[in-house]
């Protein structure tokens, strides 16, 4: 079964059954029930660390990772990220509210958003926010006000799309013209913010931000956006503007499956360090604090889902089903964007994967599946599946739908599992239900 196991993390025990950090994960199923989503701590530190020890490389003392919340929120990672020395962004107030709650240092967060409301800025103002990255204009009016009101000066950066094709699914392409995030370059936009930003007293203007998509595999758009990044920043420096700090965003691929070959993190942000240095010689201007916002590639190789199987329907002429007690609640990403995924049964981890199945979740929607002709063991109803890559953009994006009660989240440290999030019970799910 070494072809599917992904990291070192995983291993095969003496059961012929599949662990994680060698906690056997047929073990965890029966303690935590299904569906479950299990996540290693030491993978989750193992790739801060990575980006760390990169960006010293790359950037010495001047740099931030700041790790994107939206891809896996829950108190518990916080604590994690922080003593690995990140700083985080986070996206509403509910992101917000869940770092502070877990005691993360306000002053280490970003606030993105492009929809943001009065509420949410106010909250971010008042909670001591280390910066604001404004996304449209009627925010720098709404944002100095609510400033001005608490005599409260901010740092704020502005969301510029570098107009770059990130070759991902257009769903999660966010560099590109046509896209609800930031300002446009080309349109004058970037440049009219710039001026409002100027007249604003409350407003610290100290930078620039872009993210141009999610799950890219290549280093070149990357550099192209730093390119267009580092250009403006000149510019706008040149007019007089202390521009300190440029994020480049997240984005950076992980692997899903057994043939995803991402760039190593060490290479990726090697090459970013001397594309970064090129752009600003290039452009005669100094090299700014440069941030980066990895979310996937810190969580998503890091967790696995636990599954029972429920039933196996071969399909006459067409596909075998083998259907599981989850589905499209707790991981939506093969409805959203056709994601594939690779999988194991855990309780046959020593077997080959001879059947090619497509695994279905169990809502009411023909799409809800979680990969077609997949590889797997022979299943059959009692297995567990476990499918892998899956600590990222799951828990964070799961619902209620058909009323099924989100799963909970079990931390495995050093081959101790803690429930780190707990499964919803059914009176969570009318907890709110007034008529
Ligand atoms: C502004 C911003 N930063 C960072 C990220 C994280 O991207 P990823 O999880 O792919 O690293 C996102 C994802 O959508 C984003 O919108």
């Amino acid at each position: 079964m070494k072809d599917g196991l992904f990291s070192e993390h995983f291993s095969v025990n003496a059961q012929g059954h599949l662990a994680l950090d060698g906690l056997d994960l047929v073990g965890a199923a029966q303690e935590f029930g299904t569906p479950a989503y299990v996540i290693s701590e030491d993978a989750v530190r193992g790739q801060c660390r990575a980006y760390m020890q990169a960006m010293k490389d790359a950037f010495g003392d001047r740099f931030k990772v700041s790790y994107a919340s939206k891809a896996l929120c829950a108190k518990f990672i916080y604590p994690i990220v922080q003593s690995e020395g990140l700083h985080a962004d986070v996206v509403s107030g509910g992101e917000l509210y869940t770092a502070m709650q877990a005691g993360f240092p306000a002053s280490k967060l970003h606030f993105h958003g492009n929809n943001k409301s009065d509420d949410e800025l106010r909250q971010a103002v008042d909670c001591g926010i280390g910066a604001v990255v404004i996304d449209c204009m009627d925010e720098i009016g709404r944002l100095n006000a609510i400033c001005g009101q608490r005599r409260r000066r901010i740092p704020v950066l502005l969301r510029i799309k570098p107009g770059v094709d990130a070759h991902t699914h257009e769903f999660i392409s966010t560099g590109h013209n046509d896209c609800k995030f930031g300002f446009g370059i080309e349109d004058g936009q970037a440049y009219e913010a710039a001026r409002l930003l100027r007249g604003c007293e409350w407003l610290d203007f100290c930078g620039l931000h872009c993210h141009i998509g999610s799950q890219v595999f290549l280093k070149e758009p990357f550099g192209v956006a730093a390119d267009v990044m580092i250009r403006l920043l000149a510019e706008l420096r040149r007019d007089g503007l202390d521009l300190r700090e440029l994020i480049l965003g997240g984005g950076f691929g992980v692997r899903y499956m057994p043939e995803d070959r991402p760039v190593p993190v060490s290479e990726m942000v090697s090459y970013l360090g001397d594309a970064v240095r090129q752009s600003c010689r290039m452009y005669d201007t100094p090299l700014p604090e440069i941030v980066v916002e990895p979310g996937r590639s810190i969580v998503c190789t890091a967790g696995v889902t636990l599954y029972t199987v429920g039933s196996v329907k071969a399909v006459p002429g067409a596909r075998t089903y083998v259907a599981v007690d989850g589905g499209m609640p707790d991981n939506p990403r093969f409805a959203l964007y056709q994601a594939q995924y690779d999988a194991c049964i855990a309780n046959k981890a020593a077997q080959e994967k001879s059947e090619i199945v497509t695994i279905a979740g169990k809502c009411c929607e023909s799409g809800d599946l979680l990969g077609r002709d997949m590889h797997l063991q022979p299943a059959q109803r009692g297995d567990v599946l476990c499918v892998f890559s899956t600590g990222a953009y799951t828990y964070s994006m799961a619902s209620n739908y058909n009323r099924l009660p989100r799963p909970p989240v079990v931390l495995v440290s050093g081959g101790r599992a803690q429930v780190a999030v707990r499964r919803e019970s059914y009176a969570d799910l009318v907890r709110n239900d007034l008529l």
